[in-house]
């Protein structure tokens, strides 16, 4: 049984360290620190045409790096409501706009910095309408790692479910076995984000529904994906918040969804479950507070400009991608896919060919992917973002190619 999103590590992770540096006393000419900073991002080890590691380097929307240039100075945050009308007017509408992406246009929520804020303020909600003195949560053990820190944070006992070995996916009857008189909520992903399969998000909905639990579904991939798959005539499973028992759903607007980096969603079926949060002294609802204009108007302004068609048409572009590089090293003997391909994130696995070897070379080259281990066997995963291109996903197949060769040998 697959122990996490991957193995964990087997001992504590020290903090990065902290190089001493001393408060500069007196200013640097602009073009000098601006040298100085290329100079820093070109020591990044991949180019960011070159990495196919993960959605972080992709290239946000033309109008989002825009909005970027023209946003400083501007900010919201819902206790600045009065001055910062027009900006908030816009987070407003671009929340209504996923919920209306995401089967209910009448849920309410935020704009978060990312997939952990939004999973823990499902935790947050689940805890706090569950109203339990030792609260549990029960996920399968696929779930991302930020439930573990909201576990921590808020003291609530994350009760882990085993998943299939082959598939990833858990079994509705352990998650049902797991329910204890203390439990408050259930999570699913949809899909998780080690190699994008799909939890059984209405089988999840039905037992919330018959226990009576909040059930939060983690579609940080998901919610930019899948409603324009479906669009495209994918076959697509219920996932959203019109699955009856789902309470909650997020998604990442900075992973497939062509938002810069730190803009997530946060949507709650029933808006009333908000009461739940107590704001009397803090003045919010979510746990970060005043966030940049940017990334307000930065998904407004995307989401006008791209409409549905435009995501459509990202979408079939990541998935042409994603099949380029699925085809062409699956067709290298020895390899294959470590899970069912579904969206744009996937993994490969070998019995044959180091994969350690294969990832070092690569990176060697400059090529971007992940290395790790799942119940200990060995996998290289991708998380292609829409900005990469066809000329790129051909040169990874290359380099694959070339890699494998070479580790073959060894
Ligand atoms: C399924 C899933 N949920 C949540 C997160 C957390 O997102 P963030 O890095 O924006 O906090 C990730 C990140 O990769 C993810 O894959």
């Amino acid at each position: 049984m697959p122990t996490a999103e991957f193995d964990l590590p087997a001992g504590h992770i020290d903090a990065p360290p902290v190089p001493r540096t001393d408060f500069p006393e007196q200013g640097r000419p602009e073009d000098e620190v601006l040298a100085q900073v290329r100079e820093r991002f070109e020591s990044n080890r991949f180019d960011i045409e070159k990495n196919f590691s993960i959605t972080y380097s992709g290239i946000p929307s033309a109008i989002s790096r825009k909005i970027d240039a023209m946003t400083a100075g501007r900010f919201f945050v819902e206790w600045a409501e009065e001055s910062e009308l027009g900006t908030l007017s816009m987070e407003r509408e671009a929340v209504g706009m996923m919920a209306s992406l995401l089967g209910n246009p009448s849920a309410s929520g935020f704009i978060t910095t990312g997939g952990t804020e939004s999973n823990l303020a499902s935790m947050r909600l689940a805890r706090n309408t569950g109203k339990q003195a030792e609260p549990e949560i029960v996920a399968p053990v696929t779930m991302h790692f930020s439930f573990r820190l909201g576990a921590e944070l808020m003291k609530i006992k994350l009760v882990e479910v085993g998943v299939d070995n082959e598939t990833f996916l858990p079994r509705i009857e352990d998650v049902e076995k797991a329910i204890t008189p203390r439990t408050v909520g259930l999570i699913c992903s949809a899909p998780g984000g080690t190699f994008g399969t799909l939890d059984p998000v209405e089988a999840f909905g039905d037992l919330a529904w018959r226990k009576g639990l909040y059930l939060h579904v983690d579609a940080a991939f998901g919610g930019f994906i899948l409603p324009f798959m479906r669009d495209l005539g994918y076959d697509i499973p219920p996932f959203d918040l019109s699955v009856k028992g789902v309470s909650s759903i997020m998604t990442d607007g900075h992973k497939l969804g062509l938002l810069p980096i730190a803009t997530g969603f946060f949507l709650a079926n029933d808006g009333s479950m908000f009461e739940a949060i107590p704001t009397e002294r803090t003045l919010i609802h979510t746990t970060s507070s005043t966030k940049p204009g940017s990334r307000a108007a930065g998904a407004w302004a995307t989401f006008r400009n791209l409409g549905r068609e435009g995501y459509r048409q990202s979408t079939a572009h990541v998935l042409k991608l994603r099949d380029i590089i699925a085809e062409g090293v699956t067709s290298i003997p020895g390899m294959g896919l470590a899970a069912p391909k579904f969206i744009s994130v996937i993994g490969f696995t070998s019995k044959m060919i180091n994969l350690e070897d294969v990832h070092h070379q690569m990176a060697e080259e400059g090529w971007g992917q992940s290395y790790g281990l799942l119940g200990g066997r060995p996998f290289i995963r991708l998380s292609i973002h829409p900005s990469r291109s066809i000329e790129a996903a051909h040169g990874f197949v290359e380099a694959f190619e070339r890699a494998a060769a070479k580790a073959r040998r060894a």
